[in-house]
């Protein structure tokens, strides 16, 4: 079974992914992190991200890079949307993403794109969203959590402005599949935007999930 899970930056997709693929015990891919990495070597290598050659030179980034801390960053989260609107870089990344969806067994991504061009095809599709002031709160908590010292409102401008980057650009824009069911988590718990998850997944393929 593969579950595709889209939605804006801090809209609790990444949160609702983890905890479906524990639930359904399936293998787990934040393909943000893979735009974030190419976005952290074009900065390590002094590179410019708005040169699609550069970024896509950043592309065959160091693997040990998917786990350093400073993917996390709300600076490489900019420049990750700035890099990831380039065609060649989207083209570099969506083998890897897509052999992941297809393992045997099946698995939940998370991004921007799963639903409309990395898996169309999947089992179940979530488009998460909340308010950009909620995701721009919850998003301050966890850089505060981080050691980050960014204003509230300089987070909420970072947000609208990635948002208005990812839906705009003509590479796989982030919008809504037209098989995606919506959850809204502007006012749910983590708890609650869990349980509507696995009620709306179950809607399309079942209480087992065995598809
Ligand atoms: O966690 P958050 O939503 O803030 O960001 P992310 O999911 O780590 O993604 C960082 C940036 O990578 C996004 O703003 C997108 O521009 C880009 N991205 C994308 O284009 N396609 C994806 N499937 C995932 C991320």
């Amino acid at each position: 079974m593969i579950i595709a899970v889209d939605g804006p930056a801090a809209s609790g997709k990444g949160t609702i992914a983890k905890a479906l693929a524990r639930h359904y015990r399936l293998p787990h891919l934040d393909t943000g992190l893979l735009y974030r990495a190419v976005a952290a070597t074009v900065r390590r290598l002094d590179l410019d991200p708005a040169r699609e050659a550069d970024a896509v030179a950043a592309c065959d980034f160091d693997e040990l890079t998917l786990a350093d801390p400073v993917l996390r960053t709300d600076e490489i989260g900019q420049l990750a949307s700035i890099v990831s609107a380039h065609p060649l870089v989207r083209a570099a990344l969506l083998r890897r993403q897509q052999r992941f969806a297809r393992q045997p067994g099946g698995a939940v991504l998370d991004g921007r794109d799963i639903g409309t061009v990395i898996a169309p095809d999947a089992d179940a599709k979530l488009f998460v969203k909340a308010t950009p002031r909620i995701r721009a709160r919850r998003r301050h908590t966890e850089l505060q959590a981080h050691g980050s010292t960014l204003s509230f409102d300089k987070v909420l401008a970072d947000i609208r402005a990635r948002d208005e980057r990812d839906s705009s650009r003509s590479a796989a824009p982030l919008v809504r599949a037209a098989d995606a069911a919506l959850l809204d988590t502007s006012f749910l718990s983590i708890e609650m935007s869990v349980q509507k998850a696995i009620a709306l997944v179950e809607e399309r393929v079942g209480p087992s999930g065995d598809r």
